[in-house]
């Protein structure tokens, strides 16, 4: 099985496809074929295609270092059909896993017509080069953005949709556009992924999240203080609906969430149709609890100051997970001090 991964120099996508790659050895069980580079390289079912505006290619290297296979990439923009139509003629891949899209909410809201032509024109150029070559298989990145600001948590697939920025309007649009595109092609299988918020790197250390500039998120941010880039963490507001008053989250390890794309994968396989599932641990932290596990991982304590909320921010955002873990047997297995572990051991690397 060949899949495109989309994005696959990223954060997310980078992971992802080191799962992929390892996941082959454990399937078709290389180390038992000939060592030598060419047999490797020949047995390569990954492919990569990613514009590299928010990612460096030698995360490809890096795959390798890890893998011990190195996927084939293509440095090319979903906005060129063109370029993207001749790479699927050329690769022929069974599957897409489309992770490529700009993911900033408050640069979509100072930039919105460059969010929504690079996400939704960037992805209905992929579904349209898919359908031309017969391609049904598709796995989206979507977020749990789409639930907007949610009456109650835990939140499941079924709570009603809404957004309150470009960014998460282009992630609404495109889950609807291909709930409709299944509704005119039975054929098509599509899974629709919405994370929760995704932390940590890899264990080897190689690969991770490296924004550019001062990180708008909170685990880069606290990565940042303790690497000594940033004074302080700047806790947005401490009087939301919990349990001490600071924001609370779902945060799922990176390896954990790439298992479940795989899963996801599988079950596309085994049950054709469009599914929607929440990937997240169903477990809140709060910001206070996050410093707490971070200064513990660091062996000293983080620096913090509370200062007013952020604007648009909400209470409380957790997954109800029941569905993912029954219909594709997704469980997250990695919790808070891995995530920290694995995410400072990152920073400390770059
Ligand atoms: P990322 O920015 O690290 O990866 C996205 C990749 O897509 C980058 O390598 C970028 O160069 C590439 N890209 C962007 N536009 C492209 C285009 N037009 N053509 C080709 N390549 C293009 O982001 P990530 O955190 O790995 O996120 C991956 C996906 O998951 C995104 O769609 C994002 O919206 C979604 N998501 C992310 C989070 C999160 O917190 N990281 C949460 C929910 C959903
Ligand atoms: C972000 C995205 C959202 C996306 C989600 C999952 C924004 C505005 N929203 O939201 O679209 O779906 O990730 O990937 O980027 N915090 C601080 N100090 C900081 C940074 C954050 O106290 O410097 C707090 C926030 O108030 C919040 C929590 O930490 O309570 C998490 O914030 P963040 O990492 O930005 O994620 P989300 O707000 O969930």
């Amino acid at each position: 099985m060949k899949i495109l991964v989309t994005g696959g120099t990223g954060y997310i996508g980078s992971h992802t496809v080191v799962r992929l790659i390892e996941n082959k050895y454990d399937v078709v069980m290389l180390d038992n074929l000939s060592n030598s580079k060419k047999d490797v390289v020949d047995k390569i079912d990954v492919v990569i295609v990613d514009n590299l505006s928010n990612s460096k290619e030698d995360v490809v290297d890096k795959i390798q270092t890890i893998t011990k296979v190195k996927p084939i990439f293509y440095k090319a923009d979903l906005l060129d059909k063109d370029a993207v139509s001749k790479i699927v003629k050329k690769e022929k891949p069974d599957a897409v896993i489309h992770f490529a899209g700009l993911k900033a909410v408050g640069e979509s809201v100072e930039q919105p017509l460059r969010y929504y032509h690079n996400n939704i024109t960037g992805t209905v150029n992929l579904l349209e080069v898919m359908a031309e070559n017969g391609i049904k298989d598709f796995v989206f990145s979507s977020s749990a953005t789409v639930y907007g600001n949610p009456k109650s948590v835990p939140i499941n697939e079924n709570f009603p949709l809404s957004t309150t920025n470009p960014y998460g309007a282009t992630k609404l649009m495109i889950e609807n556009i291909l709930r409709d595109l299944y509704n005119s092609d039975t054929s098509m299988n599509i899974a629709i992924l919405r994370y929760f918020n995704p932390v940590g790197a890899h264990k080897s250390g190689l690969i991770g999240e490296n924004p550019n500039g001062i990180p708008n998120n909170l685990v880069p941010y606290m990565m940042q203080v303790a690497a000594g880039k940033l004074d302080y963490l700047r806790v947005f507001g401490d009087d939301y609906k919990t349990k001490d008053g600071t924001g609370v989250r779902d945060y799922i390890h990176v390896e954990d969430l790439a298992e479940g794309h795989l899963l996801a994968l599988k079950k596309l396989k085994e049950k054709p149709g469009i599914v929607t599932y929440n990937l997240g641990t169903g477990v809140g932290y709060s910001v206070l609890e996050m410093v707490k596990e971070f200064s513990s991982v660091l062996g000293r304590d983080l620096p913090y100051k509370i200062i007013a909320r952020r604007p648009g921010d909400i209470d409380a955002c957790y997954a109800d997970t029941a569905l993912a873990k029954k219909e594709i047997g997704f469980e997250a297995k990695r919790g808070l001090h891995d995530m920290f572990k694995d995410g400072w051991n990152f920073q400390k690397n770059s």
